[in-house]
This record gives structure tokens, sequence and C-alpha cells, in this order.
């Protein structure tokens, strides 16, 4: 059993038997992801794919939420060059097209690209309080991470509606219900459960895993690639529009 850990100012990772876990360090800040820390997490992600000792790989966040979703004071800025932006889309596509599975365990709050990433991992563990949502609309935004596409499928336009449109926020046992979470633990035992799920999925035999997940995914492959272009490329034209300029001074601006 092989253990090594790494920790940059707001990403760590943490290699042992198999498993990477990928953890985002910015508690203080709930998680909300930076455009440095999506670098961060394209960096991992593709080096492990890359890397035979590394059968599996488990998100999760430090402190006591999972992710707040981008950061928005550096979207906020980001968004005046597009260009900038162009890393979350590597991350979307890194971890949609991910060869081997991909796990989550979640907590406290995953809003906006903090609950549509779970969407493209194979295994969610979660832990209440879980609060899911993504206010894409009111923030003057539209949905990301090809959740216009799989919400949808998922659930239904209607369902897909509440949660993408109106932005409703959700809790561990109605993710679950929807079939964004496998398994809801107590908290205290989230991490060691999800480690444990994802030492198991990593104990498989690593060819005949990764075939299956191929073969789970590739019909849908090529069209949601093509939704995550497109939803970025709106995206970003959104994020120059007043609506969500007022949005984001909003909340900077709060007390
Ligand atoms: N971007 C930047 N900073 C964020 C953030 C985000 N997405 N989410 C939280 N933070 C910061 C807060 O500004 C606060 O910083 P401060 O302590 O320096 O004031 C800190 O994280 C803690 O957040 P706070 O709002 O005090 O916690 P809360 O428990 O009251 O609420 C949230 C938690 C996640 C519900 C709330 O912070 C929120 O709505 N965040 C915005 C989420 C969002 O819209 N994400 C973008 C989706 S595209």
């Amino acid at each position: 059993m092989s253990e090594k850990s790494e920790t940059s100012e707001l990403l760590s990772t943490r290699h042992d038997s198999g498993v990477l876990e990928l953890v985002l360090n910015r508690p203080a800040k709930k998680n909300a992801l930076t455009l440095a820390m999506y670098a961060g997490l394209v960096e991992a992600l593709e080096a492990a794919a890359d890397d035979d000792q590394i059968q599996a790989v488990l998100l999760r966040g430090e402190g006591d939420s999972f992710s707040a979703g981008n950061d928005i004071a550096d979207f906020a800025t980001a968004a005046q060059q597009p260009d900038n932006l162009k890393i979350i889309v590597r991350f979307l596509h890194c971890i949609a097209e991910f060869p081997k599975p991909l796990m989550a365990a979640v907590q406290g709050d995953a809003v906006g690209i903090g609950t549509t990433m779970l969407l493209h991992c194979d295994l969610v563990v979660a832990a209440e309080p879980l609060r899911c949502q993504t206010p894409f609309v009111k923030l003057g935004l539209v949905p990301e991470g090809g959740s216009s596409l799989l919400l949808p499928q998922r659930i239904g336009q209607r369902h897909a509606f509440e949660l993408l449109v109106e932005g409703r926020p959700f809790d561990a046992e109605r993710a679950q219900e929807i079939g964004l979470v496998n398994q809801v633990v107590a908290p205290d035992q989230l991490r060691q459960a999800a480690l444990e799920r994802a030492g198991q999925v990593a104990a498989l035999p690593a060819e005949a895993v990764r075939l299956s997940k191929q073969l789970l995914k590739k019909e849908q492959q090529s069209q949601l690639s093509r939704v995550l272009d497109e939803e970025a490329t709106l995206f970003g034209q959104r994020l120059l529009s007043a609506e969500a300029r007022q949005a984001f001074l909003s909340f900077m601006q709060k007390p």
C-alpha cells in the first residue's frame, strides 16, 4: 500500500491504494472555485487518467461544504476576458470524458457547478445536511455543465425546470430520489464511507471497469460534448449581461 499527499493552497491530493482523493481546500469560502482551482483540478485529472497506479478518483470538499460553485468575484473579473473561462469548459470536458471511475463525497452547500459536476460522477455519497442548488437564472445566467441535457433526461422537463430555472434547493434525500446520489450516510462517516466505496471500485479489474464505463456513456458522449460547448458559449455571453452584472454586484456587496 503506497500513500502520497500533496497540498497546494486551494487543492490537496492524496493517493492511497489506487484511489486519488482530490480535495477542494478553500473552506472559508465554502470551496467556491477560482480559475486557479479549475486549472489545478484539470492538471490533477489529466495526470490521473494517464497514471496506471490510479484506478478511481474521489472529489470532496474540506470543511462544512462541498462547493459554493464558481467564485463570483473571480467570475465578474474573468468575464471581461472570455479566454479566461476556457479552463472551466476544459474542466467540464475533463470530468464528462474521464475514463476511470469518478466519485464524489458531498455535504453542506453544493451550488451551481457544485451540483452539476455530480451529473458526471459515477458514484456519489452524500451526508445531510446537503443543500444542492443551481441558481443560474437568479444570477442572470443559464444552466451549465451539461445539466440542460442530463437533468431533463433524468427527471423530466418539468422537474428539471424547478431546479434549473426556479433554482429550488434540494437535500440529500431528494438528490438520492432523482438519482444524483447513490448513498446517504451519517455526516461523521462521509469521507470514510466514500473512500471505502472508492477502494472497492479501485480493486475491481481495471480494464473491465474502464471498458464498462465507456459502454455506459458512449451513446451520449458526442451529444454531451456538443451541449457542454453550446451552454458554455451562452453562459459566457450571459456573464456580460446587465442581469448577471447586477446579480454579482448584489452578492459582492452583501453586508
Ligand atoms: N463566490 C465567492 N465567494 C463565495 C461564494 C461564491 N460562489 N460562496 C460563498 N462565498 C463566500 C462568502 O462571500 C463568504 O465570504 P466572507 O466570509 O468573506 O463574507 C463565505 O464564502 C461564506 O459564505 P456565506 O454566504 O457567509 O455562507 P452562508 O452559509 O450564509 O451561505 C451559500 C452559503 C453557499 C448559500 C452562499 O454563500 C451563496 O449563495 N453563495 C453563492 C453561490 C453561488 O451563487 N454560486 C455561483 C453559482 S454559478
